[in-house]
């Protein structure tokens, strides 16, 4: 199997020490400096069946890969996949993955999966989680009960679908999860990957590296968003709301949406993280239905970072039209 390396903490050691536990100053901080083939060895002896080619794509902290990074880092695993590997490891810091792992799933054409995992204790750390979640990916990447499935995320013997994976905490090793709306697809038992369900085949996109700029504008009590109807001449091409509760918004702000929605795609997700944007309960001036009736899309169950990278990827596919497959993605359950 093939194993692309990014970067981030399961890559993080100081300038001074290159990795084990306790060896460096706790002021000193780590930033990514561990090779691919540094990480694979990390795990010690691979399990029998398992061959691994190591290949350093990035070396950088996850909040610096772009669209542009997604396209040629799938782009990559798609070939590996198309020689041969039975699967494709992708490391990568965790602060992102929510939104890269869903990403890659729908950029990935082909029936084979890419496991993308990272690390939340860095290997200077007593307790690094790197190498069990490398070994944990691999395991998954050689097996058939994984087949068909475009993208998962491994971590703490975890699978996770990217649909509904999240980094939940700051620095607990059990940091991503796919509840409440959903659980974990399965996990590692005894070195044996198990899924307890499969999603059905999600939909893909075609890769295009010209993803125009999308913005997610976070609501909170009582901000007058005064920048709202600056965004299409700032550039941006598109909105997430990442409204109150159910995808409410103030009534305040109705006249500013109404008049965006008119020009750009505007999306009502959800602050809460978790859930389905609702479609007919609520008829309040700021309400879902209010907003729907204004020329807003929901969310469906996407969370609004996710939202956001179906809509920047269905844009650069489909520039004139960017919601004409916008129901693939929100009304797939
Ligand atoms: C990053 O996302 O690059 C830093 C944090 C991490 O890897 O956990």
């Amino acid at each position: 199997m093939h194993y692309l390396a990014t970067g981030g903490t399961i890559a993080s050691s100081t300038a001074t020490d290159q990795g084990g536990a306790g060896a460096s100053a706790p002021t000193e901080g780590v930033s990514p400096r561990l090779t691919a083939e540094d990480l694979v060895s990390s795990v010690g002896a691979l399990p029998a069946g398992i061959a691994v080619t190591a290949e350093q794509f990035e070396q950088t902290a996850s909040t610096n890969l772009t669209f542009e990074h997604l396209v040629a880092l799938s782009a990559r695993a798609t070939m590996a996949l198309r020689d041969g590997a039975h699967g494709v490891v992708i490391t990568q810091g965790t602060d992102t993955i929510e939104e890269t792992s869903f990403a890659l799933g729908l950029l990935n054409p082909t029936d084979r999966p890419v496991i993308v995992t990272g690390a939340m204790r860095n290997p200077t750390l007593a307790g690094a989680d790197g190498a069990a979640n490398i070994l944990g990916a691999l395991l998954c990447a050689g097996a058939e009960a994984l087949a068909g499935l475009p993208a998962v995320v491994v971590f703490n013997d975890e699978i996770h679908d990217p649909w509904f994976v999240r980094k939940a905490h700051t620095s607990s090793t059990a940091t991503f999860t796919s509840g409440p709306t959903a659980g974990p697809l399965g996990w590692i038992h005894e070195g044996q990957p198990r899924l307890a369900h499969r999603p059905s085949p999600p939909p893909r996109v075609l890769p295009r590296t010209d993803c125009p700029p999308i913005a997610m504008v976070p609501l909170s009590l009582g901000d007058p968003l005064h920048y709202l109807a600056d965004l299409p001449r700032l550039g941006y091409a598109g909105v997430v709301l990442d409204a109150f509760g159910g995808g409410h918004v103030s009534a305040s702000h109705m006249r500013a949406i109404t008049r965006l929605a008119a020009e750009i795609p505007v999306v009502i997700g959800s602050r809460t993280g978790s859930g389905e944007i609702l479609r007919s309960t609520y008829n309040f001036e700021g309400s879902e239905m209010s907003l729907l009736r204004a020329g807003c899309v929901s969310a469906g169950v996407l969370t609004s970072r996710k939202a956001r990278v179906a809509l920047a990827l269905l844009s650069a596919e489909t520039p004139d039209d960017p919601l004409r497959r916008w129901k693939e993605f929100t009304e797939r359950y």
